[in-house]
């Protein structure tokens, strides 16, 4: 199994560490466009690999794509993350230009890769990975729902001083302000969310999941790449071991929920082929519209990119 990261910065270089952790790659390449940043970087990541007893190989590779050959899934990081007071749509034109083009290289020597994209705005980045991939939308996903779910099960069990790891939940919507929360799946070990917190008082810990990036952007000027590069590595996981698990993610929709020709966070099944399945839940009427409103909004952004193809 190899695995390629494209960009060495917090999020790429992390998320090799972690992965590389786990051994359950052959060989990771870590990519970037910077000489030998992800060599340094990768050196250090296999000096600690030896302490860990992994026996994962890990090569830093200033831009020569080819090294990246027949990889089986691509991992795109780079961009440029936000600085305090930006939002994620700041960042678009410069990003999508930016995903193009790697796309296009990446996937030129690993034509059956599945790609994860993580460069921010999400949705938008997800979809130009797709226009420029050129291959089926089930192998082009972005990662966003696993990390705000990761992000709203901190927050509740901090304010019902219950462990994390019994909160089910799921995400839905864009990675952003038009998150779309789901009261009504979200359970503690099987047990209704209603039992413990009032909707009124869940709505103020999404408000806060919603913040959560932009928190963490605020107090070290860049983005979060601890909990966002553990993310990465849940999907890749699932999808190395074919543990089809449902995971919210960024995935290209079809008329799935009425919406179509965008990429929105729903949840799917996640497999060796990528996204095998994307589960259409029976939303209620206000959950349907949370759900087109974000929708809308990561079209309107999609369109301020018109000039882009
Ligand atoms: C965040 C960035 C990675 O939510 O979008 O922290």
């Amino acid at each position: 199994m190899k695995v390629t990261i494209i960009g060495a910065g917090n999020v790429g270089a992390h998320c090799a560490s972690l992965l590389a952790q786990k051994d359950i790659v052959r060989e990771i390449i870590l990519l970037d466009i910077k000489k030998n940043f992800s060599e340094g970087k990768s050196l250090d990541i296999s000096q600690m690999l030896s302490l860990v007893e992994s026996n994962t190989k890990i090569f830093g590779i200033t831009n020569d794509y080819s090294k990246s050959k027949n990889s089986e899934i691509i991992i795109i990081t780079c961009g440029i993350p936000r600085k305090p007071g930006m939002s994620r749509d700041d960042l678009i034109n410069i990003n999508a230009k930016i995903i193009y083009s790697v796309t296009k290289k990446s996937i030129f020597f690993s034509p059956n890769a599945k790609l994860i994209i993580v460069s921010n705005p999400l949705d938008i980045m997800s979809y130009v990975s797709y226009l420029a991939s050129e291959i089926d939308s089930s192998r082009v996903f972005g990662m966003a729902g696993i990390l705000d779910s990761a992000r709203y099960r901190f927050f509740l069990s901090k304010k019902l001083n219950i462990s994390f790891h019994d909160i089910q939940s799921l995400l839905l919507g864009s990675h952003g302000d038009t998150m779309v929360p789901l009261y009504r799946y979200t359970s503690i070990s099987g047990i209704p969310i209603k039992e413990f917190l009032s909707e009124k008082d869940n709505d103020i810990i999404i408000e806060k999941t919603k913040k959560g990036g932009e928190e963490i952007v605020n107090l070290l000027g860049t983005s979060a790449w601890m909990a966002p590069s553990a993310s990465v590595v849940k999907m890749v996981e699932c999808i190395l071991k074919n543990s089809k698990r449902i995971f919210s993610c960024s995935v290209f929709l079809k008329g799935e929920y009425g919406l179509e020709n965008l990429y929105l966070g729903v949840p799917v099944i996640l497999g060796k082929y990528g996204v095998e399945k994307i589960i259409e839940l029976k939303l209620n009427k206000e959950e349907m519209s949370l759900l087109k409103k974000s929708g809308n909004y990561v079209k309107n952004t999609i369109n301020k990119l018109k000039n882009f193809f």
